[in-house]
């Protein structure tokens, strides 16, 4: 097997057998909803639906890039695929790299088998696509049916990994120069480390039509590099919780929210805060069944979206929540006045 294969199939068995989250969390326990005790509305017609680069979903909810260049992964991606084709979500995959350098690998990606209509995000790393020719990346995108791309940043992971690709130079001219040539839209995603609001303005000029802002709170690529082995240690709790970075961001473009996203609650909070869409990496990757986890996350959502009396995501969207503790003290340091968001 080749390093990246075998790095991918590690990763997934640390997530699994080892505690690898973030100590401080996302910031959704900071945010709480203005409890509305007269709805005047029937939960049962309550509308999550949503939609996504044109396409209707049943929910702004997604199973995140995770996986794939390995045997197993090949089970592991057709599983979760099919879970969210059942759900009407938008699906991602890990990252390509592993079968741009070796095609044969591209088995291990392929889920249309199992999804035909489900909406697939393909993924390629930042650092990668400055060494990669663009028909190569075409043709990987292609050979997975891909809908979008997630070109992923993960400057904190190469930076602690032993044999981490620590040169980022030129990755906002390769993201405009692809974003020319591909036909499907592209997401800039962090993989855990948050994006902040000048990033997101950057990205933005470069072509990105959409961010994934994945922040900090969830799972920990550092604690995960760490327990692979001689990192660069002390970066264990570095980056923007997530629930800081929607509110940067929200202004400068449409969000995913992700990074310690656990429940249909905190992706309900997500979207109060900004965001379009809430996705979830983690859980999914380690429920026994991640399709009755999905339908678990939609019904989490339709009632904090029944008891704050909202008919759908644009009202939810506007709806009164506080913030407090220290995502607030967070928040005042970047001039965010937090007290708008429950006087609304
Ligand atoms: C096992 C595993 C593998 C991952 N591999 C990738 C990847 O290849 N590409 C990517 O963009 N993100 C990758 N991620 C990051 C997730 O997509 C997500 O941004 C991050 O884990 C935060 O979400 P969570 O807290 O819900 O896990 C991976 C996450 C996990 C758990």
């Amino acid at each position: 097997m080749g390093k990246i294969q075998s790095r991918k199939e590690e990763h997934v068995r640390i997530c699994l057998e080892e505690d690898v989250q973030y100590a401080r969390g996302p910031g959704f326990s900071d945010i709480e909803f203005l409890h509305n005790s007269v709805p005047e509305l029937d939960m049962g017609k309550i509308d999550i639906g949503t939609s996504f680069f044109g396409r209707k979903m049943d929910a702004p909810l997604i199973i995140d890039g995770m996986t794939g260049g390995y045997p197993k992964a090949k089970e592991i991606n057709k599983r979760l695929a099919a879970a969210a084709a059942e759900h009407n979500v938008p699906f991602g995959l890990g990252s390509q790299r592993a079968m741009v350098e070796n095609p044969i690998l591209t088995q291990t990606y392929a889920v249309r088998d199992v999804a035909p209509d489900v909406f697939i995000i393909g993924n390629i790393g930042a650092a990668q696509i400055a060494h990669y020719p663009i028909a190569k990346i075409k043709s990987a995108l292609e050979a997975i049916d891909a809908n979008a791309l997630a070109v992923h940043l993960n400057a904190l992971q190469e930076a602690v990994q032993p044999e981490g690709d620590r040169n980022f130079e030129g990755v906002l001219h390769a993201i405009s120069r692809l974003s020319d040539s591909l036909k499907i839209p592209i997401i800039a995603k962090e993989t855990g480390a948050g994006i902040c609001a000048d990033s997101a303005v950057r990205l933005k000029n470069a072509g990105v039509q959409m961010l994934n802002v994945s922040g900090s709170g969830g799972t920990s690529w550092s604690k995960v590099e760490y327990l692979r082995g001689k990192p660069v240690e002390g970066f264990e709790e570095w980056g923007i919780p997530t629930v800081v970075s929607i509110v940067s961001c929200a202004h400068h473009l449409p969000l995913i929210a992700s990074g310690g996203v656990r429940s249909g609650l905190d992706a309900a909070k997500a979207i109060a805060l900004g965001a379009k869409m809430a996705a979830g990496a983690h859980p999914f990757l380690a429920a026994k069944n991640p399709a009755d986890e999905m339908g678990k996350w939609k019904m989490q959502l339709r009632t904090a979206m029944f008891l704050s009396g909202c008919a759908n995501l644009e009202k939810l969207g506007k709806s009164r929540i506080f913030v407090t503790g220290r995502t607030k003290q967070l928040l005042e340091c970047l001039r965010v006045d937090v007290s708008e968001y429950a006087m609304r």
